[in-house]
């Protein structure tokens, strides 16, 4: 179910005529919540995916969540968005666009950077170009905050950014680039939201390339090994789903002139490290699973391109787009566990 909180702020939209919103990646993570939350808020929304880290489970989850009145003005391309072919059919009639497809996940980018980079470079290119040849101008998109690079600067601002550490920290700054100059150039409305390790419910722990979230939640169901890469201490700004969502809308919705064009942090503004986290994923599956809280992690080396320490200022978010999260780390991982447990237990 969706939180009260996102649902209770945009609920006006329930008495506005509906938009019609593109959401790219649909099938993924992030995509297939936005996908729940505009359903719910009565809107129409076209998905286009095509379900190389998506999957149907996840489509079907929000089915099953909205019900089937909802699910009627939902409309699913499978296609790939370096098809511009593909992109046409998504964006006809379309008033904004969410794009949240790509190959996330840094080693994925290390071990294979043409597949990373095609995906998220070129399909970004043809979703971008296409949607201005069809005058669609409010354009939202996945950035990352891995765009920091080797920046030892903490809390991260939006202006001071390092040297990329991986070839998906490049796409993701590419992304920026072209979005900068597509407004420029063509007047597009362009917002890119750099999320900071967005968690939640249906983020897979499946395949080699899995969050850390999902992937410890099913180590302490599973009674499988579960590994910490590095001594612990390495840190992150943890940021629950529903405040990503509402990021995106507040970035869809604004009429702030001053709001447009930017890229923006989307995180909760506070840090913290593996083994804070990892403790706190015991305490969620303690009573569901009660041998879990004296398991132990192992520890192995540093994972090649990750940053040590990250920590967003969302100040600007709060300025000018008014984004405020509802969830602290320790409140997103209390929602998220029963969802594991419902899942994987
Ligand atoms: N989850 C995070 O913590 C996080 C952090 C920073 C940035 N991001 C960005 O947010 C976006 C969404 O991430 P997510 O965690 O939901 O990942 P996800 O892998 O769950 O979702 C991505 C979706 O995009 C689809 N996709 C990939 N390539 C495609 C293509 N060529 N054509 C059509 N569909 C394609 C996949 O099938 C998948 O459904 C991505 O752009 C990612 O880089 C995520």
């Amino acid at each position: 179910m969706q939180s009260r909180t996102l649902l209770n702020e945009f609920k006006w939209m329930l008495d506005q005529p509906p938009r019609k919103w593109l959401v790219t990646g649909v099938a993924g993570f992030i995509g297939s919540n936005l996908l729940e939350t505009l359903l719910f808020l009565g809107q129409h929304v076209v998905g286009l995916d095509n379900f190389s880290t998506g999957s149907e489970r996840n489509l079907a989850d929000v089915r099953e969540a909205v019900g089937e009145d909802r699910w009627r003005s939902f409309t699913f391309i499978q296609g790939d968005i370096c098809n511009v072919a593909d992109c046409s059919a998504s964006l006809a009639g379309v008033d904004v666009v969410l794009h949240q497809a790509a190959l996330g996940s840094v080693p994925r980018s290390i071990q294979d950077p043409i597949t990373t980079n095609h995906a998220n470079i070129t399909g970004f290119l043809t979703l971008l170009t296409t949607a201005m040849h069809l005058g669609v101008r409010r354009f939202v998109y996945a950035a990352s905050s891995s765009t920091y690079g080797d920046s030892p600067t903490l809390p991260k601002v939006e202006h001071v950014i390092g040297k990329p550490l991986s070839p998906y920290a490049v796409t993701k700054y590419v992304n920026e680039l072209y979005a900068d100059v597509f407004a420029k150039t063509y007047g597009m409305e362009c917002i890119g939201l750099r999320y900071f390790n967005v968690f939640g419910r249906r983020q897979s722990p499946d395949g080699a390339y899995a969050a850390v979230i999902p992937l410890w939640f099913r180590g302490l169901l599973q009674h499988a090994d579960i590994f910490i890469n590095g001594d612990g201490m390495t840190s992150r700004d943890f940021c629950h789903v529903d405040n990503a969502v509402q990021a995106n809308l507040r970035s869809a919705l604004t009429e702030n002139p001053d709001a447009l064009n930017q890229v923006y942090n989307v995180a909760c503004g506070k840090q913290a490290s593996l083994n804070e986290l990892y403790a706190l994923i015991q305490c969620n599956v303690a009573d569901h699973t009660p041998d879990a809280t004296a398991r132990t992690p192992t520890y192995r080396d540093f994972r090649a391109g990750d940053v040590r320490h990250s920590l967003a200022d969302i100040g600007k978010a709060r300025t000018l787009l008014g984004y405020e999260p509802y969830y602290t780390l320790e409140e997103g991982l209390r929602i998220t566990a029963p969802w594991y447990i419902s899942r994987l237990a």
